[in-house]
């Protein structure tokens, strides 16, 4: 084989073994309207519509960073963070659920102001 042939035959390599890489990427990035959705039904009562705690137990969601948010639901899914009501919640969430949850919660904008 001639060199040049090797080196065609090379790019068409790189070129396959990159087509492959893109096309198997993960096809499910985080869903922020799906996390909504969930929210709404799931979530809300407690942590209000949009991530502003409704009672005075729960902690506010929105703005949150979104690893802390899906580590801190795989934690009390799996019970390394114990909480009797978070436990039973985290239970019924998939990884996808926990992804767009988190997606959800950190896309909501919020300010913070000094006190005066
Ligand atoms: C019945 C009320 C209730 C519902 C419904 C509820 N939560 Fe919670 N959530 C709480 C309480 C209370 C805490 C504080 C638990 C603790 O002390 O660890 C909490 C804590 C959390 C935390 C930890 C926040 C932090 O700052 O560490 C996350 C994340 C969270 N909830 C997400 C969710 C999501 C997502 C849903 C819906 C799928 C949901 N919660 C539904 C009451 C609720």
């Amino acid at each position: 084989m001639t060199r040049f042939t090797l080196s065609v035959l090379r790019q068409a390599f790189a070129l396959a073994l990159l087509t492959v890489l893109y096309f198997s990427a993960p096809a499910s990035a985080a869903d922020a309207n799906l996390g909504r959705q969930k929210a709404m039904m799931a979530c809300a009562v407690c942590h209000g519509p949009m991530g502003l705690a409704s009672m005075p137990s729960a902690p506010h969601l929105a703005g949150q960073v979104p690893d802390y948010l899906a580590q801190q639901l795989r934690n009390y899914r799996s019970g390394k963070r114990a909480h009797e009501v978070m436990a039973v919640i985290a239970k019924q969430l998939t990884d996808d659920d926990i992804a767009n949850l988190a997606a959800w919660y950190s896309s909501i904008k919020i300010t913070v102001e000094p006190n005066p």
